[in-house]
């Protein structure tokens, strides 16, 4: 029995959002721990992950192995899509045998085996998939093995936890919806065939009732995209900064982290914009930057106005009062609140330092750093 109860939150990303999805995933994982579950020959547990795309699905799976296998790379992927077609199957589980390729099996079935079956395997658009997908995953569901055809073995997955993952529904509002109602609104669900143009509906009734757990994953808000922009470049690119130019650029203004929301689309465009504007709007200002700082002993912060652009400021010059008055917040609060990020951002550069110690390259300008950042 597993007796480790971290949340998926406590992993990896942070994922902004997505509270109600997580907690739900998190019960999951108590209650198959709590060893209280009769089991009788199946999968640890499964779920079908419902949401739009970048909001956090294939994360939360990854997630899910750091928890329950202890290393987020235990999992086994596999895309319907790549099967849609005719004997597309052979793909997942294997070719029979006298087929080109039986001689290595399936893809999704040999990854299980590698693992030993302790993994998530994790079918993302299970909808494009064929009903002899469906028919594979539902006795993994109900039985607790995968059938490889190529060499007619037959692979246990009651230590496994299957993931599948769709965009059904994606811009249908069903928070609130009863269980029963949701799994009925995905078997009533048109799902359209893009060779044949024809809508039908893969999800069985028989099949949807093995799945353990819906969970929806909601679409982010222009407000989770902010945080999602403002954590990345604090723990990331603000880092990368410290490192590799010897400054603290500790944080964005309320109008610079506004000014990125705005240039990444906000919500419409999703997370994968984030990166792009981070690129485009600092690090690509930053290398280019006129006057660039050199006084390592200070803390900067980025800000942005329509005249000049994104502009590093000098903290301490222009003062706490400066973000205070920006954020609309009382000087204490500010001070207090940039002295946890200073701390912060500090110790993950530390880390990160120390982490790259042993590349002598670089050992040099690492101890100056280390020095530099251990005196302020
Ligand atoms: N809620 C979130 N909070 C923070 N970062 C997120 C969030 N959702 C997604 N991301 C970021 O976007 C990346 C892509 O997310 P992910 O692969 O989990 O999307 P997905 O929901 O599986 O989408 P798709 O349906 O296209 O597969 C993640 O690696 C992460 O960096
Ligand atoms: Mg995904």
């Amino acid at each position: 029995m597993h007796t480790n109860n971290t949340s998926i939150a406590d992993t990896g990303i942070p994922l902004f959002g997505q509270k109600e999805a997580i907690s739900r995933v998190d019960k999951a994982v108590r209650r198959a721990n709590s060893g209280l579950m009769s089991r009788q020959g199946k999968p640890l547990m499964s779920f079908l992950f419902l949401g739009p795309s970048g909001v956090g699905k294939t994360e939360s799976a990854k997630a899910l192995a750091e928890v329950l296998y202890g290393d987020r790379n235990r999992v086994a992927r596999f895309n319907a899509n790549e099967c849609a077609g005719e004997g597309g199957q052979f793909k997942a589980f294997g070719p029979p045998r006298g087929y080109a390729g039986s001689d290595k099996g399936g893809l999704l079935t040999q990854q299980v085996k590698a693992f030993e079956g302790r993994c998530v395997i994790l079918v993302d658009e299970i909808e494009k998939g064929t009903q002899e997908i469906f028919d594979g995953l539902m006795a993994a569901l109900d039985e607790g093995y995968m059938e490889d055809a190529s060499f007619g073995e037959r692979i246990p997955v009651t230590g496994a936890t299957i993931v599948m993952t769709s965009n059904i529904l994606a811009g249908t509002d069903m928070a609130g919806w009863p269980d029963e109602k949701v799994r009925m609104a995905i078997a009533g669900a048109p799902v359209q065939n893009h060779k044949t143009g024809l809508s039908s509906n893969p999800f069985r009734l028989e099949f949807l009732g093995r799945i353990q757990e819906v969970i929806q994953f909601a679409s982010l808000e222009d407000t989770d995209i902010a945080l999602i922009i403002a954590h990345k470049y604090r723990n990331e690119t603000a880092v990368k900064i410290a490192v590799n130019y010897h400054l603290l650029i500790i944080d964005l203004s309320p109008k610079a982290l506004g000014a990125l929301c705005a240039q990444a689309g906000g919500a419409k465009f999703g997370v994968r914009q984030v990166d792009n504007v981070i690129t485009t709007a600092i690090i690509d200002r930053l290398i280019d930057y006129p006057n660039l700082p050199t006084d390592t002993r200070c803390s900067y912060i980025w800000d942005f106005d329509e005249d000049t652009g994104f502009t590093i400021e000098n903290l301490h010059q222009r003062g706490c009062r400066f973000l205070a008055e920006q954020r609309d917040e009382s000087l204490n609060v500010t001070e207090e609140k940039m002295t946890v990020l200073r701390e912060h951002l500090t110790k993950v550069a530390l880390d990160d330092v120390r982490a790259r110690a042993d590349k002598p390259a670089t050992a040099e300008g690492n101890n100056v750093l280390m020095h530099r950042m251990i005196v302020n």
